[in-house]
C-alpha cells in the first residue's frame, strides 16, 4: 500500500483543483472519484434505464472506467467532457446513493489505491473508501463562495451563465443529498483536517496541504528543496492573482532584452533638453534616459505629474535613477517614457485592499467594447468582462451611463486598469445581505415566506429576496404528505426557524400547524366509533381518511365478518364508513381500525350443528359452487356436494334447502351439501368426518378459501 491522501468536501470546495496539483507535485496519482460517479450517471442516461430503480443498474457488471492522462473513459471512451453536463450533474446525486453502485466503485477506488501513492478526492474517502489514509483533508467553503466557482468555472468552460442564485441553489440542493443519503453520506472524518477555502488561493490551500502531508511523515527525495522553491514561487503567484501582471514591473532590464511597451523601467537621466516658455507654459522640454541595455528613453513634460507652469529641471537631476513606464518603442531604439504612469500604478494599488476585504465600488459604464462593457471609476478604466455580467450583450446598451455596481476582482498594472465583476458583486452583496439575516434570526423564529421550488425532497421558501432556506418534506406536516398537494409555488405560508448551520437556514411548517394527531389521541380512544372517508383500496386492507391530517387503516381481515370477499365488492373509494378504533398510537402515527366489530357478528348469533338442515338464499353462483346466506352469513356449497344437479338450475335469489356439513364458529366456516349427497356424506364412514374435523385442526390453512374448499373436494373423492 503506497502513501494515501484523503480529500472530501462539498460540491465546489476546490477538492479536484486541490488533488490534481497535490499529485502533480508529489508524484502521485490523482483519482476524481466524483468523476467515475458522473460517467456512471452518464451511462444510466444514455442507456435510458430508470434512474430511480436500482434493479435497472446491472449494466455495472460490464461497465469499464479508466483513467489516462487525466482523462476519464468509459468503456474505451474519452467522456471527460461529457460528464459534466447539466443533466449529469442534476442526476449524479441520485445515481450515488444506490449500494450496488457505491460498491463497484469503492471496490475500483481500492483496487487503485492498493499499490501506488494516490491523491483521492470525493464525498466518502476518509470516512470509506480509505479509512487508513495518512492524510485526511476536508475542504469547505461558504456556499456562495461555491457557487461563485462553480459559476465562474462554467462560463470558461462552456460559456454557460446561469445565474448566481440558481447555481447557490443547485449547490445546497446537491450538498443536502449528498450530506443526508443513508450510504457513505458525506461527512467530515473524525481525523480529518478542516480547510475553510472561502478566502484562500489555491496556492495558500496546496501549500497547507503539503506541509501537512510533511507533518504526517511523508518524504520525497528533496522534498525540503521543493518546498521551498514552491513558497517563493507561490509568493510571486500569489500576488500574481491580485495584480497578474505585475511581474512586468520587477522585471529587470536585462542587457540584452529590448525594452517592451508598457515595462517598467529603472534610467538615469543623461540630459534635460532646453525649454521654451510660451505664456505660462513650459513646452518641448524633454529628459532623456539611459538604460542599462544601452537603450535611450525620452520623457516629455506631458507624461509625468510636474505641473506645466513647472521645469522639469527641477525635478530630474542629471545622474539620477528614475523608474518610468516605456510608452511606445521608436524604430531608431528609442523609446518614450512616462512617469505619471508610475504614479497611476502605483495610485491603482489601493484597489487591492478592496479585493482582498470582498468589497464593492460603484463604476461609471462608459461603452461597449468587443470584450464587454468600459467603465470608469476615479480616473480609472475598469474592464467588466462579458462573462462577469448577468446580462445578454444585447441589453449591455441600457445601462451605458449608468452608476453599476462591481467588484474589482483583478489589478491590471500593465494597463492600468481594474478588472471588475457585477457577478461577484453580487454574490458579495448576497452574502452580507444573508449575514445581515441570519443575524436578525434565532431558531425558534417564525417567518412569512414564499414558496420558491419545490423539489421531491423538500421545498424553497424565500424569506426574503434571495434569501431562501429549505422546509424539509418531513416538516412540511404532521403526517406523511405529497408535498404537492400540500404546497404551490408562489403561496405564502408561515414557517419556523428550525436549524442555522453553515449560512443554512432550516424551516418546519409543522411545528406551527397544531398536531392533530396529538389532539385525535386525546379525544379519541380504543372502542371508539369514527366516521371515514376511503381513500385507498389495496391488498392488504382500506386506507381511510379521518380528517385532512390523519388516516387510518382497516385491515382486510377486519373490514367484513364475511369471510373470502373481494374488498373491492364491498367498498369504492370515496365511500364513507363507520369503523371503531382497534388500535392508537399517535407517536407512530398509527391508527388501526375495524369497520366488522361495528357490526354484529352474525356466526355469534348462530347455532348450527354437523347434518342440521337450514334454509338459504343463493347468492353468488361460482365455477365451482354456490354461496348460500343462512341467516346472514355466507357458507359454500362446492358443485360436487351439489350432487347430479347442474350449477344452471340454481338462481341467485332463489330459497334453497342444504344439509349443514361443517359449522365452525372460530373458523367462521360454513359448508353445505345437498341432502343426497349428505347422506352419501354421512354414510360413507365415520372416520371421513373425523378426517375432516383433524385436517381443519391441524392445518390452520385449510378452508381458508373457496380454492380451500374445492380441494377438500378432491380429498374426499
Ligand atoms: O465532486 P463531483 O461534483 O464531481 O461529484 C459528483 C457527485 O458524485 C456528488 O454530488 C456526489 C457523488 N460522489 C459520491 O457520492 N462519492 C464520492 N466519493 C464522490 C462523488
Amino acid at each position: 500500500m503506497g502513501w494515501q491522501i484523503a480529500i472530501d468536501g462539498p460540491a465546489s470546495a476546490g477538492k479536484s483543483t486541490i488533488a490534481n496539483a497535490l499529485s502533480k507535485h508529489f508524484n502521485f496519482i490523482h483519482l476524481d472519484t466524483g468523476a467515475m460517479y458522473r460517467a456512471i450517471t452518464l451511462k444510466a442516461l444514455n442507456l435510458k434505464i430508470n434512474l430511480t430503480n436500482e434493479n435497472e443498474y446491472n449494466f455495472l457488471e460490464t461497465t469499464d472506467i479508466t483513467f489516462k492522462k487525466e482523462k476519464i473513459f468509459l468503456d474505451g471512451v474519452d467522456v471527460s467532457d461529457k460528464i459534466r453536463s447539466i443533466q449529469v450533474t442534476e442526476n449524479v446525486s441520485l445515481v450515488s446513493t444506490f449500494k450496488t453502485v457505491r460498491a463497484k466503485l469503492v471496490k475500483l477506488q481500492r483496487e487503485y489505491a492498493a499499490n501506488d501513492n494516490i491523491v483521492m478526492d470525493g464525498r466518502d474517502i476518509g470516512t470509506v473508501v480509505l479509512p487508513k489514509a495518512n492524510l485526511k483533508i476536508f475542504l469547505d467553503a461558504t456556499v456562495e463562495e461555491r457557487a461563485n466557482r462553480r459559476r465562474l468555472e462554467r462560463l470558461e468552460k462552456n460559456s454557460l451563465d446561469i445565474s448566481i442564485e440558481d447555481t447557490i441553489k443547485e449547490i445546497t440542493e446537491r450538498d443536502y443529498k449528498d450530506s443526508n443519503r443513508i450510504i457513505s453520506p458525506l461527512k467530515q472524518a473524525d481525523d480529518a483536517i478542516r480547510i475553510d477555502t472561502t478566502n484562500l488561493g489555491i496556492n495558500q490551500v496546496l501549500h497547507k496541504v503539503i506541509q501537512l502531508a510533511i507533518e504526517r511523515g511523508f518524504k520525497m527525495e528533496n522534498e525540503k528543496d521543493l518546498l521551498e522553491k514552491k513558497e517563493t514561487k507561490q509568493e510571486g503567484e500569489d500576488s500574481k492573482s491580485l495584480s497578474e501582471e505585475n511581474t512586468t514591473v520587477s522585471e529587470k532590464n536585462s542587457n540584452s532584452s529590448k525594452l517592451k511597451n508598457l515595462q517598467q523601467v529603472e534610467g538615469v537621466v543623461k540630459e534635460v533638453t532646453k525649454a521654451k516658455q510660451v505664456n505660462d507654459k513650459i513646452i518641448d522640454e524633454k529628459v532623456v534616459f539611459t538604460f542599462e541595455n544601452g537603450q535611450e528613453g525620452i520623457l516629455s513634460h506631458n507624461d509625468t505629474t510636474v505641473k506645466d507652469s513647472e521645469s522639469l529641471f527641477d525635478f530630474f537631476e542629471i545622474g539620477e535613477k528614475y523608474t518610468v513606464v516605456v510608452k511606445k518603442t521608436l524604430p531608431n531604439n528609442k523609446v518614450l517614457v512616462s512617469t505619471r504612469l508610475v504614479e497611476k500604478r502605483k495610485e491603482l494599488s489601493k484597489y487591492e485592499e478592496i479585493i482582498q476585504k470582498h468589497e464593492t465600488i460603484f463604476a461609471k459604464v462608459i461603452k461597449e467594447i468587443p470584450e464587454g462593457l468600459l467603465l470608469k471609476h476615479d480616473d480609472f478604466s475598469c474592464l467588466l468582462p462579458s462573462s462577469q455580467i448577468d446580462l445578454k450583450s444585447e441589453e449591455f446598451k441600457k445601462i451605458i451611463g449608468e452608476d453599476l455596481e462591481v467588484a474589482p476582482i483583478r489589478l491590471d498594472f500593465t494597463r492600468i486598469r481594474l478588472i471588475v465583476s457585477h457577478n461577484v458583486a453580487k454574490s458579495i452583496k448576497y452574502k452580507a445581505n444573508k449575514e445581515v439575516f441570519l443575524n436578525n434570526i434565532k431558531i425558534g423564529d417564525v417567518l412569512d415566506g414564499t414558496v420558491k421550488t419545490i423539489k421531491e425532497y423538500g421545498a424553497f421558501i424565500e424569506l426574503e429576496q434571495g434569501i431562501e432556506g429549505l422546509l424539509h418534506i418531513s416538516e412540511v406536516a404532521h403526517s406523511h404528505i405529497d408535498i404537492n398537494d400540500c404546497l404551490k409555488v408562489g403561496e405564502n405560508i408561515k414557517v419556523q426557524v428550525i436549524k442555522i448551520d453553515n449560512n443554512q437556514i432550516g424551516l418546519s411548517r409543522k411545528a406551527i400547524l397544531p398536531d392533530m394527531w396529538k389532539e385525535f389521541s386525546e379525544t379519541n380512544k380504543v372502542g371508539d366509533i369514527v366516521n371515514v372517508i376511503v381513500s385507498e383500496i389495496n391488498k392488504s386492507g382500506v386506507v381511510v381518511k379521518i380528517n385532512e391530517e390523519i388516516s387510518g387503516f382497516i385491515p382486510k381481515s377486519e373490514f367484513s365478518w364475511e369471510r373470502d370477499t373481494y374488498l373491492t365488492d364491498l367498498v369504492k373509494k370515496g365511500d364513507t364508513l363507520d369503523v371503531k378504533i382497534i388500535e392508537i398510537d399517535p407517536l407512530k402515527r398509527r391508527i388501526i381500525l375495524s369497520r366488522k366489530k361495528c357490526q354484529d357478528n352474525p356466526w355469534e348469533c348462530l347455532n348450527l350443528k354437523q347434518n342440521d338442515s337450514v334454509k338459504g338464499i343463493v347468492t353468488v353462483i361460482l365455477k365451482d359452487g354456490i354461496k348460500v346466506n343462512v341467516q346472514g352469513i355466507l357458507g359454500y356449497a362446492s358443485k360436487r356436494s351439489l350432487g347430479n344437479v347442474s350449477l344452471s338450475n340454481y338462481k341467485v335469489g332463489n330459497e334453497i334447502e342444504l344439509i349443514v356439513r361443517v359449522f365452525d364458529k372460530n373458523e367462521m366456516k360454513l359448508i353445505l351439501a345437498s341432502q343426497m349427497q349428505s347422506d352419501s356424506f354421512t354414510s360413507t364412514s365415520k372416520s371421513t368426518d373425523k378426517e375432516i374435523s383433524k385436517v381443519l385442526k391441524e392445518q390452520k390453512k385449510v378452508l381458508n378459501t373457496f380454492g380451500d374448499l374445492a380441494d377438500l373436494d378432491k380429498w374426499q373423492k
